[in-house]
């Protein structure tokens, strides 16, 4: 009985190695016992599990990352670390000892860049050293960004706990529609996209001593906007201290653009790591990551492992999975934790990453890029990468955004793989081919300003007076074609005018902290007198469609809650209906649970619907509502969202500007009715261009809202003898 395998690896054992030898024993003799198998000719261990009629995934040990030479031991164990006084964790981390050094260095310099591997401390502690240091006397606050928003909470709520101080007082983060910090927070942790909408309030950041743009190698378009606008304000307030954090990636870069200015090394910690890939490609990443897991958890010695997926909807798909094995398995395997970590995850959730593993079970966190280098978890000793990522990718010529899944780069798969050497020597498994690795994966991601369209920064940098932004001081400069088109948008939402110059209708948009087009839908909802329901749908879209539930074992009730939900008119509206009856119920989990909504979504979007409507005063809409004539509200979706239609042909679905084709998402309460005229919300690429969020839109609306973007002659329909009744409407209107 495979069973039997392992219960003689628990078995008390004296040395390290004595264990070793007997988990190795109890592998080979369960060999036969279809568990684990020996490579006798290359002596190389072949990590094969088979579980009754599962399939198994064979590796190969390819190369090795190198440790450093002598590594310092790590902290003895994460138990033994939380019974540890917390300062003397602290004291631990790799830039404890360069306390005094980096300070001096600080203090000497404006502008220093901070190399130093991911868990060394860069994050917690350098602001707490600041801190130490005076450098928030008089009321001065220290800046902290971060890419992502969970790592800005989380690090945030371990820095107060260190500081033993409660989290929102002396130390707080602020992330889009969500402020925890006070008059008392000196401390902020914020991602990169809040400290860029300060320069609104306070173009000189004067409350501000030092600034520290943390994750620097991440590249993200708000950070590299951070860097051109930084750089400036350091040349004329000499006092401000700028730091610029980074993983052992591109420091060279960063201290050649600002000045030369000179790089800090944290010498890293970082123990040897096995690399070992498949010896065929896997045509299911997703279940080859399940298989991989259960086997590492059957063959391999005691250590967490760590699995990277590209969004929320895979890790909860594999999450499942593995649960649902684990549980078939019973206890034929020791105790595996499954959990899950990603943006959207509540924080109670994420908490749980954190905490250490029981005595004799073992934890397997499915994380998104988040893991990669912002979230140091400990105990982690195997990777499981299969080497792709969700990313954005942009066509300045189509003006087409999409998200995607591609393959990651080497820089990222080995950011990766080093995260299984912290605490000893790991192993990192990659679900694809040596060959793969060589030939198919770009040396480096391409910075996100290059991929993604322009129109929120260029907003936001008219905002500032900076109107040459061709000659805006980038890092890497954006392709010339992005900036011109979202220069064009700009105007055709009228927040530009034709010399480029910030229009009143511009300022206001910039106030709003959502896209241009969103804020537009926003500011248009005054004419259209339905601001209430508009704030509703823009909070609904900025929740990530993560509003319905759909559990596996109950999919068909799951389908008819939500078809329940369906108003003709399009998704726009379902998700008005959807919070509009929850609001209803008094804003019940209750009511979630029962319609399968995700309670969670909802009430973040009640959140963000209320700092919405705590904004409009400034905007000048006044609260209004359509009173059920939804028309109104579809129209008001329409001002903002002209730029993402399309119209039926004989082939199928074709933007209307660019004719490029496009379908609506299977999800989508569109689908089976095809409407001649839409909108879309967003672009998703995956097996095809998808439509996510499609509202049903009439051409003569297009006129109505954007008649300087649209001519009545490219709205005329090829259709039209076919459907003669809706035409003559169309005609009509248009008159
Ligand atoms: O920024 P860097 O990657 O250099 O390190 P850090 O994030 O400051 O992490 C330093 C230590 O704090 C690591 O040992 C983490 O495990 C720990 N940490 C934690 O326990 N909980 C967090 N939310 C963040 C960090
Ligand atoms: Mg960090």
């Amino acid at each position: 009985q495979p069973a039997r395998a392992v219960d003689l690896v628990e078995e008390e054992s004296g040395a390290p190695g004595e264990e070793q030898r007997r988990w190795e024993e109890a592998r080979l003799g369960a060999a036969s016992l279809k568990f684990g198998a020996r490579d006798a000719a290359s002596q190389e261990p072949k990590y094969q599990l088979v579980l009754e009629e599962e399939e198994t995934i064979e590796f190969v040990r390819a190369t090795q990352l190198q440790g450093d030479e002598d590594p310092s031991p790590p902290p003895a164990s994460t138990q033994a670390q939380q019974k540890e006084s917390i300062q003397a964790v602290r004291r631990s981390l790799p830039v404890f000892p360069f306390r005094e050094e980096l300070l001096a260095a600080i203090a000497n310099h404006q502008v220093l860049i901070i190399e130093g591997e991911t868990g060394s401390g860069k994050t917690t502690q350098i602001p707490q050293y600041l801190f130490e240091e005076g450098y928030t006397k008089k009321g001065m606050k220290i800046a902290c960004t971060q890419p992502r928003r969970v790592a800005a909470m989380s690090v945030a709520a371990r820095v107060a706990r260190e500081m033993g101080v409660k989290l929102g007082n002396e130390v707080g983060y602020s992330i889009r529609f969500e402020d925890c910090t006070s008059e008392r927070t000196v401390l902020r942790y914020m991602t990169d996209g809040m400290l860029l909408r300060e320069f609104l309030s306070e173009p000189d950041l004067a409350s501000y001593s030092v600034v520290m743009v943390d994750e620097a190698h991440e590249r993200t378009l708000h950070t590299d906007i951070l860097f051109g606008l930084i750089k400036d304000v350091a040349r004329f307030r000499p006092e401000l201290k700028v730091l610029v954090a980074s993983a052992t990636l591109d420091t060279a870069r960063f201290s050649t653009f600002f000045d030369d200015a000179p790089v800090f090394r944290i010498p890293g910690r970082r123990f040897p790591v096995d690399i070992f890939y498949t010896k065929a490609p896997e045509a299911d990443y997703l279940e080859a990551c399940v298989v991989s897991v259960l086997q590492i958890h059957v063959t391999q010695p005691p250590g967490d492992i760590l699995v990277f997926l590209t969004g929320q909807e895979e890790i909860e798909a594999a999450c499942e999975m593995l649960q649902d094995r684990c549980r078939r398995l019973g206890s034929k395997i020791r105790e595996l934790l499954v959990l899950p970590i990603y943006a959207n995850l509540p924080s109670d959730m994420q908490a749980r990453i954190f905490q250490p593993t029981p005595p004799g079970a073992r934890k397997v966190v499915v994380a998104t890029n988040i893991a990669e280098t912002s979230l140091t978890i400990e105990g982690i000793i195997y990777v499981l990468d299969p080497g792709f990522c969700k990313q954005k990718s942009y066509n300045p010529r189509t003006g087409m955004e999409s998200l995607t899944v591609t393959p990651c780069s080497k820089a990222s798969a080995n950011q990766r793989a080093g995260r299984a050497g912290r605490v000893a020597a790991g192993k990192c498994f990659r679900l694809y081919t040596a060959w793969a690795y060589q030939h198919e994966l770009e040396e480096t991601t391409v910075p996100e300003i290059q991929r993604t369209s322009l129109g929120n920064v260029v907003l936001l940098l008219k905002s500032l007076g900076i109107h040459d932004l061709m000659h805006f001081d980038f890092l890497d400069a954006p392709p010339y074609e992005t900036l011109l088109l979202a220069l064009e948008q700009l105007y055709a939402l009228g927040a530009l005018n034709h010399l480029g110059e910030l229009t009143t209708s511009g300022r206001k948009m910039a106030e709003l902290p959502v896209d241009p087009m969103l804020s537009k839908m926003i500011l248009a909802s005054e004419k259209y007198s339905c601001s209430e329901e508009i704030l509703t749908v823009a909070a609904m879209l900025s929740v990530n469609n993560s509003i319905f539930y759909r559990p596996k074992d109950k999919v068909v009730h799951a389908d008819n809650a939500r078809v329940n939900f369906f108003l003709p008119g399009g998704d726009h509206l379902v998700l008005l209906n959807v919070y509009t009856q929850w609001a209803e119920s008094g804003y019940s989990s209750q009511w979630c649970y029962e319609n399968f909504i995700q309670f969670r979504s909802m009430r973040r979007a009640r959140d963000v619907r209320e700092q919405l409507e705590g904004l409009l005063e400034r905007v000048e809409v006044g609260l209004s509502s359509c009173q059920g004539d939804y028309i109104r509200v579809r129209k008001a979706i329409t001002a903002g969202y002209f730029y993402h239609t399309a119209r039926l042909t004989r082939s199928g679905y074709r933007t209307v500007k660019q004719q490029q084709t496009v379908f609506i998402h299977p999800n989508s309460s569109l689908f089976e009715q095809q409407p001649r005229w839409l909108l879309y919300h967003e672009l998703v690429l995956t097996t095809k261009e998808f439509m996510r969020q499609v509202l049903e839109i009439e051409s003569s609306w297009l006129l109505e809202v954007a008649p300087h973007y649209y001519k009545a002659k490219e709205l005329e329909d090829p259709h039209a003898k076919k459907m003669p009744k809706k035409i003559g409407k169309t005609r009509e209107e248009l008159g």
